[in-house]
């Protein structure tokens, strides 16, 4: 098997399959050094890419640049890689289940194309197990060719996080796991490519998957547990915030906040995981547990903001509350999953009027998806502002500009806790 010097000497290419948040940098990664056939369903994606713009709005133009890569929405281009590397959604369903379509879609359209000797990388998060016993034998069916023996396979999961630009793929250790020896040594070397930091070989594909999830999990389960000392604290009349500056004075203290959480990766994969344990009859108390604390904490925050207005000596009905940020995270333009919307939702149950604004997040695709206004023209007559999402914009922003905003002693929500001890005239409160 020479497929690192294959690609290294350009007789191969190598493909990425999905060219979101995860397969665009690595697919321009390699095609700084190495022949990249860089693959979408999205046509409409496909030709912002050929003209050197990230879709998903994370990377300049410049990257694009000293590229050696064909951005194709047509399967037959794939036929001339060698190493398919696929990097396609993995998203949970309305029962809040693994939702492998995509995956499965990806897998048969590399199955399509797959010789005698090709490699099959996968990169999306998925539980122990979902590659050798759900894509492979697919692989097989669609190629007619016989797994570990014409083709091989390997995992190797991405930790990139959107919006930071210090752990990317160049310093983060990569981790890397294949079906046979051998093609864990091609697989290590061909990332060495890319990932500056080195690889860490698993004896196992089930390992590195299952290390991949688990790093979302831990994640998941310590903000949660964030959460619920918030909701404690609240009664208590303790700001959660200045009880945690003062315990991570300690050497040994875990540095995990309380908030809410969105997006494709953290409030998502656990559930993979959940899922497959299920099939071992392993019923997962604390991560089932975790999950439905951080799945409530935007309804909780409405509720607050309601009863607070009321204590106020206001009416909820026709209220008007702004919500600052309305993406999954900070600054980022990503919106899947968002749990602002929750707040939003509640907020309306009661009868409130919403307004949200968010310096990031696209106006239409907001729309599409949640079938919810944004708008950049604040009234200044809120009876509550609540800010959902530390962007950076926000964090200059003093208790002038929400005065400016809202009715006098409206209610400020800082989820965040960024204002904290710099409002003083506001109502103010905080997760
Ligand atoms: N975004 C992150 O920060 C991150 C980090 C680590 C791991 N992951 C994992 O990586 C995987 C990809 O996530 P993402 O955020 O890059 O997704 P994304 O939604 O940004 O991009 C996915 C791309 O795949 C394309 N696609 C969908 N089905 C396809 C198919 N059958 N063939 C070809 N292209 C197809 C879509 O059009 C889209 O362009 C997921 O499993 C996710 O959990 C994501």
């Amino acid at each position: 098997m020479n497929t690192y010097n294959q690609l290294i000497n350009k007789q191969i290419s190598l493909s990425v399959i999905g060219l979101g948040y995860v397969g665009l940098p690595i697919a321009l990664s390699f095609a700084k050094k190495i022949k990249v056939i860089g693959f979408d369903i999205k046509k409409d994606r496909i030709e912002l890419m050929q003209r050197a713009i990230d879709p998903s709005g994370e990377l300049e133009k410049e990257e694009f640049q000293n590229c050696d890569i064909l951005f194709t929405y047509n399967e037959k281009d794939l036929s001339a890689a060698g190493v398919h590397i696929i990097a396609v959604p993995t998203p949970i369903d309305t029962h809040l289940l693994p939702d492998l379509t995509l995956l499965l879609n990806a897998t048969q359209t590399v199955g399509k194309v797959l010789k005698k000797g090709d490699i099959v990388i996968y990169e999306s998060t998925v539980y122990p197990g979902c590659t050798e016993e759900d894509c492979v034998p697919l692989l097989e069916k669609t190629s007619g060719l016989k797994f570990n023996k014409d083709f091989f396979v390997g995992f190797s999961p991405e930790r990139i996080n959107p919006g930071d630009k210090e752990h990317t793929l160049a310093t983060v250790k990569k981790i890397v796991s294949a079906s046979t020896e051998q093609s864990l040594e091609e697989i290590a070397k061909i990332y060495q490519i890319v990932a500056k930091a080195g690889t860490f070989k698993t004896s196992s594909i089930k390992v590195a998957e299952a290390s991949k999830i688990i790093e979302n999990t831990q994640r998941d389960v310590n903000i949660a547990l964030m959460n619920e000392l918030s909701m404690i604290f609240n009664k208590m009349s303790i700001n959660t915030f200045e009880v945690l500056e003062a315990a991570a004075t300690k050497w040994n203290f875990l540095n995990f906040k309380p908030g809410l959480v969105g997006g494709h990766c953290i409030g998502v994969d656990p559930y993979y995981l959940t899922f497959k344990a299920k099939e071992y009859r392993h019923y997962p108390q604390i991560i089932e547990s975790g999950r439905s604390i951080n799945d409530s904490m935007g309804f909780y925050i409405a509720k607050m903001v309601v009863k607070k207005i009321i204590s106020l000596g206001e009416t909820i009905k026709d209220a008007k509350v702004l919500v600052m940020g309305a993406t999954f995270k900070e600054n980022v333009k990503d919106i899947r999953n968002t749990k602002v919307v929750d707040i939003v939702h509640e907020l309306q149950n009661y009868g409130v009027k919403v307004n949200i604004s968010d310096p990031y997040a696209d106006k239409e695709e907001f729309e599409n998806e949640y079938h919810l206004p944004l708008t950049d023209r604040l009234s200044n007559d809120y009876l509550a502002v609540i800010v959902a999402v530390n962007h950076q914009q926000y964090a200059t922003l003093d208790e002038s500009y929400f005065q400016s905003i809202t009715k006098e002693k409206a209610v400020l929500f800082d989820v965040k806790g960024t204002y904290r001890n710099k409002i003083h005239q506001l109502n103010y409160m905080s997760l």
